[in-house]
């Protein structure tokens, strides 16, 4: 009997326990809404473009299909402006109407992206162009370019690191030092350890072994245009350009010198790690790291 009514109580309890955690749970519903839109938002802000792009760019697609249509709705849409400037209503409408017809196949090719086209903005502005009212086709075209402008900051720039920024993964450097072909983040770890060898050695007053760092930093420099031209099909006028190989050049004489001319080496490798390995990291690490942050952290992203 006593047990019987032990085992009532712990019952009573767990169901008053339950109750209590299910109207908790309904006082925390808004706060779960919220944070899970947030976390939808900072998965779109940090994540790749939706992968059906896949389809409109290359290698998928024979060119860059979705660029080429982005223009396609540009050229009606600048068109009605420049229409309206000039006076002619009969042309800005003509412009309209092209704009729209664009503005609908587009919503249509990025399944992921059919509610980033609002239909309202763009039927505000045919009745705005309908009524000739001025004061209501200027706030109109605004609407419209808040609808191009916010997609733009969430995802332009992210279509331009995916689809037109090629992956370093890609590019190999034939080391002059061992001549074994290596892959460009292996080959910045031992054009960095030559260049660093240098200094490291010259302080510890082992001139034979600085020489020899210098020796392999210089022939590794002067390689890496061949790395450039992986994707450079012209070549580039900074970051290995003569002005560099010339402050190169001037490291050796300092560093063949007896005794080695410490303080221009020193300036002279500040200049170069300024004025090559650092711009040029400015410009490509970016990008690089932006397609590796999408494969290190794609489970979370997706
Ligand atoms: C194309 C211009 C370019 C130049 C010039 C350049 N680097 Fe780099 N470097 C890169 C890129 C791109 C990466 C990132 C590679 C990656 O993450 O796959 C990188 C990465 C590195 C890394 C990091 C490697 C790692 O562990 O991930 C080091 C160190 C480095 N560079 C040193 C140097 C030094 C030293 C110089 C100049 C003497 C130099 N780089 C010149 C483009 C350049
Ligand atoms: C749902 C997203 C989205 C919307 C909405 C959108 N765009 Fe774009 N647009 C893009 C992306 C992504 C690119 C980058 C394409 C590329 O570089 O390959 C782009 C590129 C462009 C470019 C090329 C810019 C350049 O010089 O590289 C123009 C022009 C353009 N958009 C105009 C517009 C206009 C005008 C509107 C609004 C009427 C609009 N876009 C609405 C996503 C969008
Ligand atoms: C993995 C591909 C890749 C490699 C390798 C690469 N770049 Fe670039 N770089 C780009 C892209 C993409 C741009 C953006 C503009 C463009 O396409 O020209 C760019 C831009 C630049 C720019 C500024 C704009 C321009 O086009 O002149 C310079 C300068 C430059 N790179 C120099 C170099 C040098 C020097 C090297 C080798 C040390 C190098 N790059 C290696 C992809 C690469």
């Amino acid at each position: 009997m006593k047990k019987a009514i032990l085992i009532l109580g712990i019952i009573a309890s767990l169901v008053l326990l339950l109750a209590a955690l299910v109207s908790c749970g309904q006082n925390l519903q808004p706060q779960v809404d919220k944070l899970t839109e947030e976390n939808k938002m900072l998965r779109e802000i940090a994540g790749p473009p939706p992968a059906s792009l896949d389809n409109l760019f290359p290698p998928k697609a024979p060119a860059p299909v979705y660029l080429l249509e982005m223009f396609g709705l540009s050229g009606p849409f600048e068109g009605i402006g420049i229409d309206l400037q000039e006076g002619d209503i009969a042309g800005a409408k003509a412009n309209f109407d092209a704009f729209q017809k664009q503005y609908i196949k587009m919503s249509d090719m990025v399944p992921e992206w059919k509610d980033k086209f609002p239909m309202t903005p763009v039927d505000t502005l045919g009745q705005a162009l309908a009524s000739g009212d001025p004061a209501k086709v200027g706030p109109a075209m605004g609407q419209v370019g808040e609808v191009c402008g916010s997609c733009h900051l969430l995802f332009q720039s992210k279509v331009f690191q995916k689809y037109h920024w090629p992956d370093f993964k890609i590019v190999k450097v034939n080391d002059p030092v061992t001549n074994k072909p290596m892959a460009w983040r292996d080959y910045m770890i031992a054009l960095a350890t030559s260049f660093s060898g240098v200094s490291n050695d010259l302080q510890q007053g082992q001139l034979d072994k600085a020489r020899q760092h210098f020796k392999e930093f210089s022939v590794r420099f002067k390689t890496l245009p061949a790395g450039c031209a992986a994707c450079h099909n012209t070549p580039r006028t900074y970051f290995v350009d003569p002005s560099v190989l010339a402050m190169i050049d001037q490291i050796g004489k300092a560093v063949d010198a007896t005794p080695p001319d410490a303080k221009t080496i020193g300036e002279l490798m500040g200049a170069v790690g300024n004025e090559s390995c650092m711009k040029c990291h400015f410009v490509h690490i970016p990008p690089q790291q932006t397609k590796e942050r999408w494969e290190k952290f794609e489970d979370m992203l997706k």
